[in-house]
């Protein structure tokens, strides 16, 4: 991983982390409280200078992208590398990690050395490309780093990262589709506002919780029950739950806007779950959360 921040010769750099939600997607998009984790999974971008018009450098079919592009970057001059180690449209952060790299690598560019909120307000104008009408949860904890407490129109909270368990990820191999999800949970309103502002309560819960793993748990579980109420689940990622939970986990819960993409589950040890879906033939791998980012 490079410097956050860093420039050197033959271009600029710039890093984005993914992220987890643990608690509160979708909620958050209703003025709620969520509760993030940036992981050390993430997005590198390098910017060389080039003739003619901006463009990614090698082959990349997104027009999202090249609108992420137009909204972070001059329109000429500049050549793109991206190297991620982000699995792409699992809800775990992979546009506004791009975007958030995008803003870092441009920044340096200016010879600007941002604080990770300017860089946040910049990659959340990149990450509406991808998605309309973002909460700017992924986008603020990527920049940021460590887990945050977030909330449209507050400050972001930092908070010290969970001691005594982990994160495992299995990833249903399904793209879900931000945008579409968020306007499904959009049109099933009022019904599932219930729903929505529990979530948010939950967040609250696990952030005064975070060290307790039984709590962690059981907020997990009701947090995908209530994510299942509002539509956003999917039989396989019902199923990847309760697989987790059979298998060692605590808690676990879709993560992300749902639709497809991952479960995490809480564990104290990430060893039988790894194994068991290992023999299952699932995707799973344990997941670290990031040190917050430098001020
Ligand atoms: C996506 O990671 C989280 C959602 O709440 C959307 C958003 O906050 O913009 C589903």
């Amino acid at each position: 991983m490079v410097d956050s921040s860093g420039s050197e010769r033959g271009g600029w750099l710039g890093r984005g982390r993914g992220k987890v939600i643990l608690c509160g997607e979708h909620a958050v998009v209703y003025g709620h409280p969520a509760l993030a984790a940036a992981v050390t999974l993430g997005t590198e971008v390098r910017l060389r200078a080039e003739t003619g018009p901006t463009r990614v450098l090698e082959a990349r079919a997104d027009p999202r992208l090249e609108a992420a592009l137009s909204v972070l970057l001059p329109a000429e001059g500049l050549g793109v590398e991206i190297d991620s180690t982000l699995p792409v449209g699992r809800g775990m952060g992979s546009s506004a990690a791009l975007c958030v790299a995008l803003a870092r690598a441009e920044l340096a560019r200016q010879g600007r050395r941002p604080s990770p909120g300017e860089v946040a307000d910049l990659a959340l104008a990149g990450d509406r490309a991808f998605h309309g009408n973002p909460s700017g949860v992924d986008t603020t904890v990527s920049a940021m780093g460590g887990v945050l407490r977030f909330q449209r129109g507050a400050e972001p909270r930092a908070l010290p990262g969970p001691r005594g368990w982990r994160l495992v990820v299995l990833d249903s191999g399904v793209a879900g589709h931000t945008g579409a999800l968020v306007a499904q949970v959009a049109a099933a309103r009022p019904g599932v506002d219930p729903h929505l502002a529990r979530l948010g309560a939950l967040s609250d819960l696990a952030a005064a919780n975070l060290d307790d793993l039984g709590v962690i748990g059981e907020i997990f579980n009701e947090a995908h029950a209530r994510l299942r109420a509002v539509g956003v689940s999917t039989p396989a990622l019902d199923h990847l739950a309760d697989f987790a939970r059979t298998h060692g986990a605590v808690g676990a819960k879709l993560s992300g806007a749902g639709g497809g993409g991952v479960v995490i589950a809480a564990v104290a040890d990430s060893g039988d779950l790894l194994r068991a879906a290992s023999e299952a033939g699932l995707t799973a791998f344990a997941c670290d959360i990031a040190a917050p980012e430098p001020p």
